[in-house]
């Protein structure tokens, strides 16, 4: 099949990319780009493992083609920290232990990211609405929602 060419800024760094057009965005920020934060789970839009922002969106990584996202922004869960000091919710979900296994942190961290950016000042009940489309098969929801009201309640600084 004809390979395109695309251009994706990922976290601040312009690739240019030669891909076949069926490429998921998952798999060329995975296998093309080497970032690896991103997880591919259920690869059927279901899990939320491989969430990242698009422009600002939180986008899971499986459900569009890598060629969608030419021109594009985007932020993996390796763009979150900013010279080498973790974001807000990062450490938020440090200390509220809002992980065992990680598999999902790193789609729960893009789309908590991007709902806070969104909704500065939510409920619990929105916050929970927020990351419907993340599955955690560890720790239930009730730690990351804690971190995600710690941001929202200005307990953490972005450095
Ligand atoms: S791998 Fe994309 S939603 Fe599960
Ligand atoms: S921490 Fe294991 S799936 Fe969420």
């Amino acid at each position: 099949m004809e390979k395109h060419l695309i251009h994706i800024t990922v976290n601040g760094h312009e690739y240019e990319l030669y891909i076949n057009p069926k490429t998921l965005l998952i798999e060329a920020i995975r296998d093309y780009i080497g970032l690896t934060g991103s997880k591919r789970g259920c690869e059927t839009v279901s899990c939320g493992a491989c969430t990242v922002i698009i422009e600002g969106m939180a986008v899971k990584g499986c459900s569009v083609l890598a060629m969608q996202a030419d021109g594009l922004n985007v932020t993996t869960v390796e763009g979150l920290e900013q010279n080498g000091k973790l974001s807000a919710i990062q450490k938020a979900f440090l200390d509220e232990g809002a992980f065992q296994c990680g598999f999902c942190t790193s789609g729960m961290l893009m789309s908590a990211k991007a709902f806070l950016d969104e909704n500065p000042n939510p409920t619990t009940h929105e916050i929970r609405d927020g990351i419907e489309g993340n599955i955690c098969r560890c720790t239930g929801y009730n730690s990351i929602v804690r971190a995600m009201s710690s941001v929202a309640q200005g307990k953490y600084r972005e450095e």
